[in-house]
């Protein structure tokens, strides 16, 4: 008998949820232990044969004991990373309502276009000539960008939204340096996702936090009372991280430009105007685009992201390399500093950026077309607002009034329940949903970022929201052992965070 069939569990019983089992398995989920506890030593998957006598050439180098990786035969691999993969919730499993990083659906489409060996296998290091339909594709993504923001020029090489922002950044910096200007000031609203001040620290700015009025926008009378000489930029992201339009945007652009600063506006969140506005109708100077939020791209895990930026005419000169431009005889790259590109801030990535993102991205944009995607931010708004209408009445809506994409709630609801935010979220671990982003935007108590996104049928909403419902009123009915034990139905329980953050345990040992 094969004695891989399972994976049987050395579980304790009392960490076992609700319902112990024999094996630690429940259903048809398997407890899956590490590879290195399947280690059979000796077993492999592939038979190999000796290798013929050779002449050692690595001057006594060579290993002398095994490499130290598990023995498995080849079902126990697949099983393995099969069960792990079923343990992972994703946006295909079901609704995935982060707010802020956008879990969107990635069309299938999009995979089957990215993997065409055209433009799968092609190498970053083959001569131009020979790769000049990519480069048609670059070209056509960076065309619909500047369509859809209206700016004339887009890096396209940053590997994430946050890369975007340190592009950004440095080439606002070079213009101004260009100019022979000292600024030491980046403005940036306490609302902000956390890589807009760690991006004006690193780039060498203070960062001089603006605050949030009682409409969870902007104050726009502290914003103008910061504003100087020596303020090189103001950081905005809009559609705001409340999940508001910054409406006084008109008048902020026209306050920032007085001072002679440039006006950066964090795009992430561009998936909720994209074919309505063009940001640079609102003065923005500079603003990066996620593909991931905004055009289906895969999202995070560590994967490749992409993040271009859009730029203004007057920042154009400094987008880092490579440039792709329109010669004479066609597509050409410029990779090095020179004529046009003499101010270039240099390569902030090595190649082109994430080309397999592009094409995704580029797959998104045409089949939608420019009413298509248009249609998907008014859809992600609509489901925004359809969840603010059927939750205000049980949480605590942070903002009066519509919201864009995303709706944000605090813990007011939960005040002497005993239940936090974060028993909320875990809670809703147990009824088969992913937490929404908690504890963020932290300008509210115990925030709880709802962020549906436009696939998301009225149903799904629908049953979504009566769970929601139904854990806000089991947690005003002081069920809180339901919250505190939460996750119970999960195949780990709740972390100790604190141990967890304090004390963690990065490798596992074999024990002696
Ligand atoms: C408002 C905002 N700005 C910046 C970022 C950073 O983007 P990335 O995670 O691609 O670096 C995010 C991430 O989701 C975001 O929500």
């Amino acid at each position: 008998m094969n004695d891989w069939s399972r994976a049987v569990s050395q579980r304790p019983a009392e960490d076992l949820g609700a319902i112990g089992t024999i094996t630690g398995n429940r259903g048809l989920q398997i407890e899956e232990k590490l590879i290195f506890e399947q280690d059979s030593p000796g077993r492999c998957g592939v038979d190999l044969t000796e290798p013929a006598p050779f002449q050692p050439r690595l001057g006594g180098l060579e290993r002398r004991g095994p490499i130290g990786l598990p023995g498995l035969s080849e079902p126990q691999v697949v099983r393995h990373f099969t069960r792990l993969s079923q343990k992972n919730y994703a946006i295909d499993s079901g609704l995935y309502p982060l707010g802020s990083c956008t879990m969107k659906h990635n069309p299938r489409l999009n995979e089957k276009l990215a993997r065409l060996p055209g433009f799968a296998d092609i190498h970053p290091l083959q001569p131009p000539s020979t790769v000049t339909g990519a480069l048609m594709l670059i070209d056509t993504v960076a065309h619909w960008l500047k369509t859809l923001t209206g700016m004339p020029a887009i890096a396209l090489s940053p590997g994430a939204g946050a890369h975007g922002e340190l592009c950004g950044i440095m080439s606002i910096r070079a213009a101004i340096e260009a100019r022979g200007e000292q600024r030491s000031r980046v403005l940036v609203p306490e609302s902000a996702h956390g890589t807009n001040p760690a991006t004006a620290a690193a780039c060498g700015y203070t960062v001089d936090p603006v605050p949030t009025d009682p409409r969870g926008r902007v104050d726009l009378k502290s914003l103008k009372a910061r504003l100087g000489t020596d303020v090189a930029a103001l950081m905005l992201t809009n559609p705001n991280t409340c999940g508001l339009f910054e409406n006084d945007i008109l008048e902020i652009a026209a306050a920032v430009h007085a001072v002679g600063a440039s006006f950066y506006c964090d795009g992430a969140n561009f998936n909720a105007i994209v074919g309505r506005v063009r940001p640079a109708d609102l003065g923005i100077d500079c603003m990066h685009l996620n593909l991931h939020k905004t055009f289906s791209t895969p999202h995070g895990g560590g994967g490749p992201g992409s993040g271009p930026v859009a730029l203004a005419a007057e920042l154009a000169p400094y987008a880092p390399l490579p440039w792709l431009v329109h010669g004479a005889d066609g597509l050409e790259l410029v990779e090095h500093r020179g004529g046009a590109a003499e101010n270039a801030i240099g390569r902030l990535k090595g190649f082109h950026g994430q080309m397999g993102m592009f094409v995704r991205a580029l797959a998104y944009m045409m089949s939608h077309g420019a009413d298509g995607l248009r249609q998907a931010a008014e859809d992600a708004v609509l489901n925004g607002n359809y969840l603010r209408v059927q939750l205000e009445g049980e949480l605590s809506l942070s903002f009066p009034g519509p919201c864009m994409h995303e709706v944000l709630f605090d813990d007011g609801f939960l005040k002497d329940t005993g239940v936090t935010t974060l028993d909320f979220a875990k809670a809703l671990i147990d009824e088969g949903y992913h937490p929404m982003t908690m504890y963020f935007p932290l300008i509210v108590h115990g925030a709880m970022l709802i962020e549906p996104t436009e696939t998301e049928s009225k149903a799904s909403l629908d049953e979504f929201a009566e769970v929601v419902k139904a854990l806000a009123a089991a947690a005003r009915s002081g069920d809180n052992g339901r919250f505190r034990a939460a996750p119970r139905l999960t195949p780990r329980r709740r972390l100790d965070e604190t141990t967890a953050a304090r004390n963690p345990v990065l490798r596992w040992r074999r024990q002696a």
